[in-house]
């Protein structure tokens, strides 16, 4: 059985624990033969090298993505320009593609999905939605035959984790965040966690795959959590409820509606008790009725181990010989429910 060897673009908090995750000496990993062989950094100093005995560091990401002995690229660099070109290249170059961004995905997603099919490669996405939940490969296998009426979800770990700082804790907002950014939950620009723009992108992946349709931006009423005062916890307290940021896609008789904000949920209600950098799914549907899933958000070992999930689905049909068209079924939506179910 070949090695499969790994490019790694980006050997930030998600790429750095997916090479932690790749050094364990786990035998059904190890069977898979999957090794990283050259990672793309800023800047490489012999200090960092050193930490990488087996691993070549470059500077160069495009000798990465165009390299003949690369058969995987995993995107960990985030951001949407350079990461979009670098992942066409790759799959253009015959390179299966692992990425975390969800940015990238949510916007671009259909077009790259069409970019790999073309090239009878996969395009894989797992750690982009709800970092350790395996939430796509829930809808895509386990509702292809069941319609889905609503998901709600907790999808930024930062958002819920500030909220939990503020509220368990009595910690401010400043103090809340910069605690999420040292632990490695929020994003390089921040913002886009607090205002709901990164839930907003996880949700329209998600009702990708839950509603096989394909919203944009403009469809999602948006509304962050920097607006909350103190008053508002206090208030939500005193009536038995708590702010939690949620992210909802539902069918109603009106069509899709999509909105990410904070939400008063009951005490008592399951999502009120996903604290800290947690996300969670529930999704209801006719046969399950529903279902849910709470697990890490964020965090390095987390998210790297929905890239490792990737690698072993991608591992697997490699060493198979499955036929290309196996390849290519990464974004294959769950059954379309009736908009009156
Ligand atoms: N910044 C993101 C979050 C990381 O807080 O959920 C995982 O996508």
């Amino acid at each position: 059985m070949d090695t499969i060897n790994i490019g790694l673009l980006g050997l930030g908090t998600v790429g750095s624990g997916l090479v932690e995750i790749l050094r364990q000496p786990q035998p059904r990993l190890a069977a898979r033969r999957l090794k990283v062989t050259r990672i793309a950094v800023r800047t490489v100093t012999p200090e960092r090298q050193a930490q990488y005995p087996d691993i070549a560091l470059t500077t160069n990401s495009t000798s990465i993505v165009t390299d003949p002995n690369i058969k995987v690229v995993v995107e960990a660099i985030g951001g949407r320009t350079a990461a979009k070109e670098l992942i066409t290249t790759a799959l253009t170059f015959g390179k299966h593609v692992v990425t975390a961004n969800k940015d990238l995905i949510a916007t671009d997603g259909a077009e790259l999905s069409q970019i790999a099919a073309a090239h009878h490669v996969g395009l894989y996405y797992e750690a982009a939605v709800m970092g350790a939940i395996p939430v796509l490969r829930t809808l895509r296998n386990a509702y292809a035959g069941d319609p889905i009426s609503r998901i709600t979800g907790i999808a930024n770990g930062t958002s819920n984790f500030i909220l939990t700082q503020m509220i368990a804790h009595g910690a401010s907002y400043d103090d809340a965040l910069s605690l999420a950014q040292s632990k490695g939950f929020a994003e390089a620009n921040p913002a886009n966690d607090v205002d709901g723009l990164d839930a907003t992108y996880k949700l329209l992946i998600l009702t990708r795959f839950a509603f096989g349709m394909s919203p944009t931006i403009d469809d999602v009423s948006i509304q962050g959590i920097t607006t909350l005062q103190p008053q508002d916890f206090v208030a939500a307290s005193i009536w038995g409820y708590a702010i939690k940021p949620l992210a909802v896609s539902e069918l109603t008789p009106d069509g899709l509606c999509m909105r990410v904000a904070p939400h008063l949920v009951p005490l008592a209600h399951p999502l009120a008790a996903v604290r800290d950098e947690n996300n969670a799914v529930l999704i209801d549907s006719h046969n399950v009725n529903r279902l849910s899933m709470v697990g890490p958000g964020a965090g390095a070992l987390p998210t790297a181990n929905s890239i490792v999930a990737d690698l072993l689905d991608l591992a697997d049909n490699i060493h198979d010989g499955n036929t290309p068209e196996r390849f290519v079924d990464t974004d294959t939506p769950a059954v379309v429910a009736d908009a009156a179910h």
